[in-house]
C-alpha cells in the first residue's frame, strides 16, 4: 500500500466512526430510515470528498474535530446524490459500492425518504456549533455546500445529465455538465476544507482551481472505469453509460483521448498547489490517486 493509500484510509476510517456516530440506530417505523441512512452512508466508499475536506483543513492546522464534520457533512450530501442516482427513474443501478442500491435493500420510497433526511442532515451538521465556534464560517459553509448541490451544482448537473442521454452534446456542453454534475461537489469539499480552516481568500482560490480540474478529471475517470473497470472491484455497474448513451467525454474524445485529457487536468490541478509547498503533498496524492484508481 502508498503512503497515499495509507493515508485515505486512515482518514476514511475517522470518517466512518463520525458517520456512525451521527447516525444512532432508532427503534420503531423511524428505524427503517435510518436503517436505509446507515445502509447508504456507512462502510464504503473511498470518502475521497471528506479527505479532500481534511486535508485541505490540515494545511491551516485547523482542529480535526471541525473538519471531519465539514467532512461528515459532504459525505452526506455525496451518499443521498448517489441513493437517488441509482433509483430506477434514475439510472436504475442495483449495486453500490458492493451492495445491493438502498431501493433494492429497502424500496424506493424509503430510498427516496434516506436521501433526503441525509441532505438535510448534512446542512444540520454544518449548522451546528460545534462545526465551528464563528457562525459566519459556519454559515458560509452552509451557503458554499448550499450551492454546490443544488440547482446550480449536483442537482442541476444530474438534470443535464438525463436530458443529454442519446443527444451529440459538444466538448464545451459535456465540460459544463460534469462541472455540476461532479465538480460542483468536489469544489465545495477542497474550499470548505480552507473555510473551516481559516484560509484567507488567495488561498480559497487557489483550492478552488485545484479542485475545478481535479473535479472534471474524477468524472472522465468515472466514465472510464464505466467502460474498462468490472463491476466486482468498482462495486457499481459497468457499461451502464454506454447502454443509456450518456453524454460522456469518452463518448466523445474516445478511450485515449479521454486518459490523456483526465492526466492533464490532474496534473494541472497539481499546479495550482505549488504556492503551498509540501504543506499540500496529501492533496496533490489525491490527484494522482483519482488518476490511477480502479474504483
Ligand atoms: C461516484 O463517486 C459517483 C460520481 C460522482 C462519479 P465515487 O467514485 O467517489 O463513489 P464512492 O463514494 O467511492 O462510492
Ligand atoms: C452520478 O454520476 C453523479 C452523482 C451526482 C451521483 P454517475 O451516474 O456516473 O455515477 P455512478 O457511475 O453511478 O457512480
Ligand atoms: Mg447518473
Ligand atoms: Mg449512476
Ligand atoms: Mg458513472
Amino acid at each position: 500500500m502508498s503512503a497515499f493509500e495509507a493515508r485515505i484510509k486512515e482518514t476514511a476510517a475517522l470518517v466512518e466512526a463520525a458517520l456512525d456516530r451521527h447516525l444512532p440506530r432508532r427503534s420503531g417505523p423511524l428505524g427503517r430510515v435510518v436503517d436505509a441512512m446507515r445502509h447508504g452512508a456507512l462502510d464504503g466508499g473511498k470518502r475521497l470528498r471528506p479527505f479532500l475536506v481534511i486535508a485541505a483543513a490540515d494545511m491551516f492546522d485547523c482542529p480535526r474535530e471541525r473538519s471531519i464534520r465539514a467532512g461528515c457533512a459532504v459525505e452526506m450530501i455525496h451518499c443521498y446524490s448517489l441513493i437517488h442516482d441509482d433509483l430506477p427513474a434514475m439510472d436504475d443501478s442495483d449495486l453500490r459500492r458492493g451492495r445491493p442500491s438502498v431501493h433494492k435493500a429497502f424500496d424506493d420510497a424509503t430510498a427516496i425518504l434516506a436521501g433526503d433526511a441525509l441532505l438535510t442532515q448534512a446542512f444540520e451538521i454544518l449548522a451546528e456549533p460545534a462545526t465551528h465556534p464563528d457562525a459566519a464560517v459556519r454559515c458560509r459553509l452552509a451557503l458554499e455546500l448550499a450551492r454546490a448541490s443544488g440547482r446550480e451544482g449536483m442537482v442541476g448537473g444530474q438534470m443535464i445529465d438525463i436530458y443529454a442521454e442519446q443527444k451529440n452534446f459538444d466538448l464545451a456542453s459535456i465540460e459544463e455538465l460534469q462541472r455540476l454534475k461532479t465538480g460542483a461537489i468536489i469544489r465545495f469539499s477542497a474550499i470548505g476544507g480552507g473555510i473551516v480552516g481559516g484560509a484567507g481568500e488567495p488561498e480559497i482560490t487557489a483550492l478552488r482551481q485545484y479542485a475545478e480540474d481535479l473535479g472534471l478529471a474524477f468524472q472522465i475517470v468515472d466514465d472510464l472505469l464505466d467502460v474498462f473497470g468490472d463491476a466486482v472491484s468498482l462495486g457499481k455497474p459497468v457499461g451502464q453509460d454506454a447502454d443509456m448513451d450518456k453524454a460522456t467525454f469518452v463518448k466523445l474524445l474516445g478511450p485515449e483521448g479521454a486518459r490523456d485529457k483526465a492526466r492533464s487536468l490532474v496534473d494541472r490541478a497539481k499546479s495550482h498547489l505549488d504556492r503551498f509547498g509540501a504543506r499540500s503533498d496529501a492533496l496533490k496524492g489525491a490527484a494522482d490517486f483519482v488518476f490511477a484508481r480502479k474504483n
